[in-house]
């Protein structure tokens, strides 16, 4: 229509352009001097201007308007097509060299087709802790499995038309992509047609357009055999925040949907990190959710090898530091394996990296917590308690043990009594290092809690062995002030 009226409009304005020019004179009534342009000869020249430039516009108009209608009534088919082909195309960047997890793929790419294969497509989900690997696994798994399996990467902090178009180029479908993610000549049609009528980059519009697509997927296709598509939502966790919400509402009734008619099934990824699986359940009612697949970190001695491997014949990591790298900093952690490879490419040294890392487990515990205060705040004391406590049994216990452990350093014996809001406070305080990035919960049952990285068990073990110092200086002066 907009552009309908452009043209409406061009065409007046040409059309009333002046063909005699009035030049007056201060505000005198009688003009001055007429000048007369027009001859015959270039009134009709004018004339016959005007009818091509206008016929030349109304034409353009009606064909891209034709050509556009022509592509969206495609659009519904190119997505299908996309869903039949897979993300064959995914490109996952392969660090190299690539640390070997066949055994990992094998056993994610059993647990991706599993619902697939049966009738009623299920809604499974994948986690483990952020940089534990899922992602590249995900994607290596979905690229090879292809057909019909589709693979959708969410990123943090996108905004919902952002999501939307990272749906739609999943998909393929392309009134809700970005026009440079199109071809050439689609990008200009799409610039036109975005101009006329700008598309509404809403979460609902593109789910309904999945939907729309393998409801035709399901009719069309009467064989037994019939493979349900399978989509695979990595990052989930970027739907959960206060604004966002709706949209895990939506792709999780969504998936519901989709399994209850029998058009796909979904499996979503998701960090277990604080807040992001408990949301997800509790949006989806635990019982909806089908399996769980835990993507593990590597072994430690994998780390070390591949850190190894990485600077070989360098000379910038002796095989003792790899191993305290390992031991103290990134543990089996891809993300904080691949960290420390940039900084120590960086030029930086194995302690000052780890130095590093404890200053930050440390400036997570600040204020009240800060457990250098622990003699004069009783909230630093019990978090002191408990880290302590759950490093004497491997850094992870259950919830419940911690709760008591906080308890009995604020309370002592005294404990059993304590009134609701100080039991609240306690849970709050536990909440706070979970928040933190000092503890991780565990969403076993019952839930347990744990260190939240390795860096945090180097830290309490510095604190201790700063303790034990202490305890052997103060023994000294006592031994000292006693003689
Ligand atoms: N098998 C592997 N070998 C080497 N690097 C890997 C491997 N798997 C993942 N990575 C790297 O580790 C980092 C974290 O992996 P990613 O898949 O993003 O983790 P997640 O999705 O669990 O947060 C990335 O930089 C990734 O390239
Ligand atoms: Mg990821």
């Amino acid at each position: 229509m907009r552009l309908g009226l452009a043209t409406h409009l061009l065409q007046t304005n040409y059309a009333r352009a002046p063909r005699t020019i009035v030049i007056s004179y201060r505000g005198y009534a009688e003009p001055l001097k007429k000048v007369k342009l027009s001859t015959l000869d270039n009134l009709i020249s004018r004339r016959l201007h005007r009818l091509t430039f206008g016929m030349y516009l109304w034409t353009t108009t009606i064909l891209v308007a034709v050509y556009v209608a022509y592509e969206e009534s495609q659009n519904i088919q190119r997505v299908i097509n996309a869903i039949e082909n897979g993300s064959k195309e995914l490109d996952v960047v392969l660090n190299d060299p690539w640390l070997n997890r066949e055994k990992e793929k094998s056993e994610l790419k059993a647990f991706l087709l599993s619902p697939t294969r049966r009738y009623k497509p299920k809604f499974n989900l994948v986690t483990g802790i952020r940089g534990c690997g899922k992602s590249a696994l995900a994607a290596e798994s979905v690229r090879e499995m292809a057909d019909r399996v589709i693979y959708i990467n969410f990123i943090k902090g996108d905004e919902e038309p952002a999501l939307v178009e990272t749906i739609a180029r999943a998909i393929d479908y392309h009134p809700l992509m970005a026009v440079h993610h199109l071809p050439l000549f689609k990008m200009l049609i799409y610039t036109v047609r975005n101009l006329v009528s700008p598309p509404n980059k809403s979460f609902t519009d593109v789910m309904n357009v999945i939907n729309l697509a393998t409801e035709r997927m399901a009719d069309e296709d009467t064989s037994d055999l019939f493979r349900y598509p399978l989509f695979v939502i990595d990052n989930v966790g970027s739907l959960v925040d206060d604004d966002k919400n709706r949209l895990l509402t939506c792709l999780v009734e969504r998936s519901r949907y989709a399994r209850d008619n029998n058009l796909y099934s979904t499996v979503l990824i998701a960090n277990d990190e604080n807040g992001t699986l408990s949301k997800i359940k509790a949006q989806s009612g635990s019982s909806r959710i089908g399996i769980l697949y835990e993507v593990r970190n590597v072994t430690h001695q994998q780390a070390e090898s591949y850190l190894k491997q990485k600077f070989k014949n360098t000379g910038m990591l002796s095989d003792t530091d790899a191993e305290k790298l390992v031991r103290q900093y990134t543990g089996g952690r891809l993300q904080a394996i691949h960290n420390s490879i940039e900084y120590l490419s960086d030029g930086q040294d194995v302690d000052s990296i780890i130095n590093a890392g404890v200053a930050f487990v440390e400036s997570r515990l600040r204020g009240s917590l800060s457990i250098h205060d622990w003699k004069r705040k009783p909230d630093a004391f019990a978090v002191w308690s408990l880290l302590k406590k759950m490093h004497n049994v491997n850094g992870s216990c259950l919830y419940e043990d911690a709760y008591q452990w906080i308890l009995h350093a604020k309370y002592g014996s005294e404990g059993e009594m304590i009134e609701q809001q100080e039991a609240e406070n306690i849970t709050a305080l536990l909440e706070k290092l979970v928040r933190e990035g000092v503890l991780a919960r565990i969403h076993s049952n019952p839930i347990r809690l744990r260190f939240h990285n390795r860096l945090v068990k180097t830290f309490v073990e510095r604190e201790l062995q700063r303790e034990v110092v202490l305890d052997m200086l103060l023994v000294n002066f006592n031994l000292y002030e006693n003689q």
